[in-house]
């Protein structure tokens, strides 16, 4: 009921979000990966799709169902999200960027399973590109792009750093060791951090905190701070 009487104020805006984590193989049998369950970038584009936005979920492997009459693009690694977010980043209202991705990955996929030896392993790693600094560095006029950052330390200074770095009109920081927030759980707790102000917001569901971004994303739209 409370979902049908969503007030339609995104009607018109196309919103793109990316959610869950990215997988980077390291052979045919195991993969470099993280604790991203995907459930924050799926709210965010449940909470969209009722308030009557056009939203497109660019997803890496979870294990929870899309929201409905939402375009999904599945996919695997770094370089795929980089390929499917890029290809429809430029006609977007909004971006959000809620995956955590991968940063680096190993320099060669062994095509065969690699055999276990009686010394040390070590693989060569390299980085991935940094698909949010590219859409900050290609932003259309008018565009609304909006980062997470996880931190474990100094999760204000750090998520400053990356608003400036990265060129995003705000970014949702959350500091994975408080109780409540972070990857697994339905809740979070976020601090909404834009060039003049940080909004503090209390622990809630997930879906709640992806009302709130929103809320506070279309005030910002509006009023053009
Ligand atoms: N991000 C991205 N592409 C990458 C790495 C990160 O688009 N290769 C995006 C994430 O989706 C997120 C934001 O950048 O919206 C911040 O991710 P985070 O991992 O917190 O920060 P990094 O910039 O990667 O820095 P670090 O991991 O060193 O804290
Ligand atoms: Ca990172």
């Amino acid at each position: 009921m409370r979902e049908c009487a969503c007030e339609k104020d995104m009607k018109g805006l196309k919103l793109l979000v990316t959610a869950g984590p990215t997988q980077e193989a390291i052979d045919p049998v195991r993969y470099i990966t993280n604790h991203s369950s995907g459930k924050m970038g799926y709210a965010i584009a449940k909470m969209a799709m009722l308030r009557g936005a056009d939203v497109t979920l660019v997803s890496g492997r979870t294990a929870i169902a899309p929201p409905p009459f939402v375009k999904v693009v599945p996919v695997v690694t770094a370089k795929d999200m980089y390929e499917a977010v890029t290809a429809v980043s430029k006609e977007q209202d909004i971006i959000i960027k809620a995956a955590a991705v991968a940063d680096y990955r190993p320099a060669k996929v062994s095509d065969e399973k690699i055999k276990k030896k009686d010394d040390d392993m070590s693989i060569t790693l390299e980085r991935t590109d940094d698909i949010l600094k590219y859409l900050g560095e290609h932003k259309p006029d008018g565009q609304f792009l909006c980062g997470f950052s996880m931190e474990t330390q100094n999760m204000i200074g750090n998520s400053r750093v990356k608003l400036t770095k990265k060129n995003l009109d705000m970014v949702a920081a959350n500091n994975v060791k408080m109780a409540g927030a972070g990857f697994q759980g339905d809740t979070n707790v976020l601090t909404l951090i834009t060039q003049d102000e940080e909004v503090s917001l209390p622990l809630m569901s997930k879906e709640d905190a992806a009302s709130k971004i929103l809320d506070r994303i279309l005030f910002l739209r509006v009023t053009g701070k």
